[in-house]
């Protein structure tokens, strides 16, 4: 049977602990985050998104907006449920939330091993590799896809 893959928008306490468990088992144990800031206070003002395959939470995002900007943060999929399109899914539907809330500017710090999965949906470095969590990153923006004039209609040659 096929795999459901499913993300929404949470803000009960219930998803949102759930959500916040898989941070700490991505980031906290396997990258070896310390816990103390992992959860933050950008965690009360944001969006906060869960994944699910086949019912079962496996992956997190959140979007902050500020300033009209919007960054892109904390993505995580549990290690046995990578590369199965569930992150794809939870990039998409943040890109499609900030682009909602108005932001100009959508951008994310991106862990530079997972550079090429935040290029692939359309984001592109910018500045120098910098510290972040002990973790080496990249500051990286949605680049704009520019919309394309609306062919206004000839009028015919009588
Ligand atoms: C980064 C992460 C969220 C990606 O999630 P995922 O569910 O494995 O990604 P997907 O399966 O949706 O991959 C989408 C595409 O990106 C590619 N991709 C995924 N991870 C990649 C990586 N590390 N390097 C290069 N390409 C990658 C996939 O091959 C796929 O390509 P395709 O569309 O051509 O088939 C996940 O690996 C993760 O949680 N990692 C640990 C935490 C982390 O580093 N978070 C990012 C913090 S900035």
């Amino acid at each position: 049977m096929k795999t459901v893959i499913q993300v929404k928008q949470i803000s009960s306490d219930e998803a949102k602990a759930q959500a916040f468990a898989i941070r700490m088992r991505v980031f906290v144990r396997e990258q070896r985050v310390p816990a103390a800031i992992e959860l933050d206070r950008d965690d009360d003002r944001a969006i906060h998104f869960l994944a699910t395959s086949d019912g079962k939470a496996v992956g997190t995002a959140r979007v902050v907006s500020h300033h009209g900007s919007a960054k892109i943060g904390r993505m995580a999929v549990l290690k046995s449920y990578r590369g199965k399109g569930v992150g794809k899914k939870l990039l998409q539907r943040a890109v499609a939330t900030a682009k909602k809330l108005g932001a100009r500017t959508i951008y994310l710090h991106a862990q530079v091993p997972v550079i090429e999965f935040y290029e692939k949906l359309g984001f592109r470095c910018v500045g120098a590799v910098f510290n972040e969590a002990g973790i080496p990153h990249r500051k990286m923006i949605l680049k704009k896809t520019r919309k394309r004039p609306q062919r206004t209609q000839r009028t015919q040659k009588m």
